[in-house]
């Protein structure tokens, strides 16, 4: 396990995620009855862009601090629980602390609402336990993200979010990842899945949004941004995320919002948004 998500923390599939996340969560606060969080690729929970990972890479700077001047008033409506969020961390101004998926979803969720956040580098793990112990919504485990999925499915809240985010660095994270999926919908088909995926040369996306489709979950969506031209060797051109079991109206917030981030974060004329279903809502 080389990938630490230190060194790209901030950055332009980072706010794609986190944003979609956000909006995931804002939508599943609309019924009062309490949720659970399960993020199986939680990371560290919080990351100090001024620090020698992100320094290193800068990606952040193509990311969310190209987010420091507001976007259209509509769409600053939708991220507000996020932009009140990173304001949170840094309440002096300035951008600095950026949130994991984890922290973020505790800072979004409501008392009775519940978060397993895992990890399975075993330094991050530590990490991620020692930044979230207080909080007494949060549980944290070291495991493969499969177990965790399998181990915590169904929640006994029997409504929830489940964040399938691998850093795709072996060529069977691919084929993991969906099973990861196929599981946690054999436990939980009711379940919001939202699986991350790398926007690159190469098949990864198209062999997810194949997979994810063939399963046939109603109100299945794809989501995706890029920023710059896909080309051998030439890294993270944008990201996607599949949405299994959208919530009522999130596509609509994503239509919004996801052009203006391709308008705002991509190179040149290189900024795209697609927004499309897979398997359409019932
Ligand atoms: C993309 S990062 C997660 C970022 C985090 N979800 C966020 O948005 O802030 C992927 C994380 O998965 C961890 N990881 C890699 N393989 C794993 C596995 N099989 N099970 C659980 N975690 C794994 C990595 O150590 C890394 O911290």
């Amino acid at each position: 396990m080389n990938y630490r998500h230190a060194y790209h923390a901030g950055n332009h599939a980072d706010v794609l995620k986190h944003i979609g996340l956000t909006r995931v969560i804002e939508h599943m606060k609309k019924k009062d009855k309490p949720f659970r969080a399960i993020d199986a690729h939680g990371g560290i929970g919080i990351y100090d862009l001024a620090g020698i990972e992100a320094g290193k890479t800068g990606e952040w700077e193509g990311g969310i601090a190209k987010l420091a001047e507001p976007l259209a008033r509509d769409v600053e409506a939708l991220i507000a629980p996020y932009r009140k969020v990173l304001h949170d961390l840094n309440p002096g101004g300035g951008l600095r602390f950026y949130p994991g998926s984890p922290e973020l979803a505790l800072r979004l969720m409501r008392g009775n609402d519940r978060l397993i956040a895992n990890e399975l580098h075993p330094e991050d793990a530590v990490l991620l336990e020692r930044h979230l112990m207080r909080d007494g919504r949060a549980r944290v485990t070291s495991v493969d993200a499969d177990v965790c999925i399998k181990a915590n499915l169904p929640p006994p809240e029997r409504r929830g979010v489940i964040l399938i985010d691998p850093p795709y660095e072996a060529k069977t994270e691919t084929e993991r990842a969906l099973r990861m999926l196929k599981h946690g919908l054999r436990r939980f088909a009711q379940g919001v899945f939202m699986l991350w995926y790398p926007l690159k040369k190469d098949p990864v996306g198209e062999v997810l949004t194949s997979g994810a489709q063939a399963m046939g979950v109603a109100a299945t969506l794809k989501v995706e941004l890029r920023v710059r031209e896909a080309f051998a060797g030439g890294g993270l051109a944008g990201s996607g995320l599949l949405i299994l079991n959208t919530p009522w109206q999130l596509d609509q917030d994503l239509r919004l919002i996801v052009p203006a981030l391709a308008e705002r974060l991509g190179l040149g004329t290189w900024g795209h948004a697609t927004i499309d279903w897979l398997v359409p809502p019932v």
